[in-house]
């Protein structure tokens, strides 16, 4: 072939692979085979050509188109290609990526620990109450035989609150749920079975001790209950929420105003880190006779069964956190472990 014409696939050659997008391979192809192209110029030259040159260099030449063609062809597949790739990379969803999910939201333990305590109560006939915990001195204290100046109103270091109520009784952060025994029973006719749990508060703070902190009142009265009853439901009450048989649980005499007489109630679990130790729960008693009468019962006829225990105390025990304060951190590390 002639030397001028290799050049001229050489320059295309160049000039093809230089293009690099669909507009300047149109150009690049123009140079060579467009109206004024080289190849084209060529082609209308063969006529000045004699025959026999003629047949020979329109061979050649229709030789190059062809190159040139095919080379044009092969880039423009090489820049669709391209064009296709950078478009999938830019558009692309990786369907093999985990999702990002929404995020999560759990209960808090304590939460979870109430609602325990209340499915188990309510699964043997127990109602479940709340009410206020900005209380009157009146249902805190005196209605619950604790008149003022009483030596067992220091036992609990009461915050107290500004103001008020319409009798012109003083008012306080209850520092018990045994206010709801007043409340609730003045409503409600025997027989009487309810628990009502919620915060209450005292001035008090270390690892097992919470300004603000949870208890559940239990309230049971009846014409024909004893101490034998109370302590069966709630020792089945302890292997429910334990989710055990095997524990023991012991009435321990002690004081409180509005029982007699009064015991804590102390447990030991037969198996496990804590087994072989007694463990205090709640304190528990018979409902005073004063008490009976505070809220409108005859004493001679109805026999009240009270307990109170400390949600945190139990939820401590259940979940083997051993410092009370975690619980109100707020550390998603210590929190999200409730909720797997
Ligand atoms: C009472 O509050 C009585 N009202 C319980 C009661 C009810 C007795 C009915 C008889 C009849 P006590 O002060 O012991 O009792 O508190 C009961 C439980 O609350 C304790 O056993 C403990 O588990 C929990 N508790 C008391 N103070 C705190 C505190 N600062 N932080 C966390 N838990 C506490
Ligand atoms: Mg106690």
């Amino acid at each position: 072939m002639d030397s001028s014409l290799q050049d001229i696939i050489d320059d295309a050659r160049a000039a093809v692979a230089a293009s690099a997008d669909p507009a300047a391979l149109a150009n690049a192809k123009a140079r060579f085979l467009g109206k004024d192209g080289a190849v084209t110029q060529r082609m209308k030259a063969l006529g000045k050509l004699s025959g026999e040159e003629r047949s020979r260099v329109g061979k050649e030449l229709n030789q190059v188109k062809q190159t040139i063609d095919a080379l044009v062809a092969e880039r423009e597949a090489a820049l669709t290609k391209a064009e296709l790739d950078a478009r999938l990379a830019q558009e692309s969803i990786d369907v093999t990526l985990p999702g990002r999910g929404l995020g999560k939201g759990g209960l808090h333990p304590l939460t979870l620990t109430i609602e325990r305590i209340e499915a188990i109560f309510r699964s043997i006939g127990f109602d479940v109450a709340d009410g206020p915990e900005i209380e009157e001195d009146f249902f805190n204290f005196t209605a619950l035989n604790t008149p003022e100046n009483h030596p067992a109103r220091s036992m609990h270091d009461t915050f107290y609150v500004e103001g008020r109520d319409d009798h012109g009784h003083g008012l306080l952060l209850r520092t018990h749920t045994s206010p709801m025994q007043i409340r609730y029973a003045r409503m409600h006719a025997p027989p009487i079975k309810v628990i009502a749990p919620g915060k209450t508060y005292r001035v008090d703070s270390d690892a097992t001790h919470s300004p603000m902190f949870h208890q559940f009142e239990g309230l049971w009265v009846d014409d024909n209950i004893s101490f034998a009853d109370l302590k069966s439901v709630y020792a089945d009450f302890l292997k429910q929420f334990f989710e055990t048989d095997a524990l023991d649980v012991r009435f321990r005499p002690s004081y409180f105003p509005f029982t007699e007489p009064s015991a804590e109630i102390d447990m030991r679990f037969a198996t496990g880190p804590l087994a072989g130790r007694w463990l205090e729960v709640s304190g528990s008693g018979q409902v005073h006779p004063n008490v009976i009468r505070n809220i409108g019962l005859d004493p001679e006829r109805y026999i009240g069964f009270a307990f109170g225990s400390g949600i945190e105390r139990l939820a401590m025990l259940r979940y083997g956190v051993g410092d009370l304060r975690l619980f109100y951190d707020n550390d998603l590390r210590f929190l999200e472990q409730f909720n797997r």
